[in-house]
């Protein structure tokens, strides 16, 4: 990572680079980058011209710095608001959203930018994947969880009826630009679960990083910029290596699934609803991931503990119990739910486990029956 832009607040952006070849492209993190969108724009992608997608919510806070700023280096082709929510990632919202931006005119040539979370991310970013046979993309996440993960590494796509991004394609971003100032407008609640996908890297690959948080993260929820474009430097830098070695994820990309398995069975049982969001389903499955790692003797004892206790001193969800509302998840039910797992191969299920704090690995050879008793317990676990 390089100090190359210079804004005009005191904190420097800085520069990460996703190394792949032909699709290579940069992630710049740090504050004024919404403002600054339009010159990045045409200093790093020519003479193309803007279409922006956003959703209403996103487009109240953040659209009128973006559409001022393209409009100032005359690029800006058109803007499409489109409903906010999980349910706007299908096949409807996807017409409609590929019509629209035919109807701007957009060219081979041009750019799409998704300014907004993960579910703008995703869509548009897939919309620019068939788009013309595909056309370039920026994205402009607003929220923790997309600058730290759906951001970074081309991963985009909706859902359907069978599942949650079972239709899609790895369409690379042209250009990230990760603005901190951007998350001061989010609700506590949603930066505590993009803080989730934030650990998972040190919990991945990283246990310096780890310790760093247990010691920092006042100053990264206080909003610091120096801190906050840290950890997100940090973490990308850690998701721009694994892609670079795993871009459709065929191995070590599926780290970056660690906690998913667990956590999604419990997304999915409750609906993918306001009632567990999906960084905090994460940050149980994670803790379920190290308690498991424990049990079977994998990593040393004391290590869910200390995981544990910093996810709970942020104020995120590490047991089942602490999910609201009355009813609990069957056991059964949760197994049957990992079983739909993506990564389900020959019918084994894929886990990722812990050896450490910062040292994960990806194994298919897990007995079932231990799961399920694992689970058993899991559901039992007191507050
Ligand atoms: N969110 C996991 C990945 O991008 O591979």
């Amino acid at each position: 990572m390089t100090n190359v832009e210079t804004p005009s607040t005191a904190v420097a952006s800085e520069t990460v680079r996703v190394d792949l070849g032909t699709r290579a492209y940069d992630i710049l993190v740090g504050p004024d980058l919404v403002a600054r969108a339009g010159e990045l724009l045409v200093a790093r992608l020519g003479k193309a011209r803007a279409a922006v997608v956003t959703d209403e919510n996103v487009a109240r806070h953040h659209l009128p710095a973006l559409e001022a700023s393209l409009a100032a280096v005359g690029r800006h082709a058109g803007t499409i608001v489109m409903p906010p929510g999980e349910a706007t990632k299908c096949f409807a919202e996807l017409g409609r959203l590929s019509e629209a931006l035919l109807a701007l005119k957009l060219e081979r040539g041009d750019v799409i930018i998704a300014l907004g979370g993960g579910v703008i991310g995703d869509l548009a970013g897939f919309a620019a994947s068939i788009l013309r046979r595909g056309i370039r993309f920026v994205q402009i996440p607003t929220s923790l969880l997309a600058q730290v993960d759906s951001s970074v590494g081309g991963k985009t796509g909706i859902n359907t009826p069978q599942g949650k991004n079972l239709i899609g394609a790895f369409h690379q971003p042209s250009l990230v630009l990760a603005d901190t100032d951007a998350l001061t407008t989010l609700p506590p609640r949603e930066m505590r679960s993009g803080y989730a996908e934030v650990a998972k890297y040190g919990l991945l690959g990283d246990a310096a990083f780890f310790a760093w948080l247990e010691r920092h993260w006042q100053s990264v929820f206080g909003n610091d910029p120096a801190f906050l474009t840290e950890a997100i430097v940090v973490s990308v830098t850690a998701k721009a290596r694994i892609v670079e070695h795993d871009e459709t994820e065929t191995g070590d990309r599926m780290l970056l699934n660690l906690g998913h398995t667990f956590g999604h069975a419990l997304e999915a049982w409750a609906g993918y609803s306001s009632r567990l969001l999906h960084g905090e389903a994460i940050a149980i499955g994670m803790c379920q991931a190290a308690r498991f790692s424990e049990h079977l003797g994998l990593c040393p004892a004391g290590t869910a503990a200390r995981i544990e206790s910093h996810l709970r001193t942020v104020g995120l969800p590490t047991r089942v119990a602490h999910i609201a509302g009355a009813d609990r998840p069957e056991p059964q039910a949760l197994f049957a739910l990992m079983q739909q797992d993506k990564k389900v191969q020959g019918g084994r299920l894929t886990l990722i486990l812990l050896r450490s704090i910062g040292d994960a690995f990806v194994t298919r050879d897990v007995d079932a029956a231990e799961v399920a008793a694992f689970l058993e317990r899991e559901v039992k676990l007191p507050a």
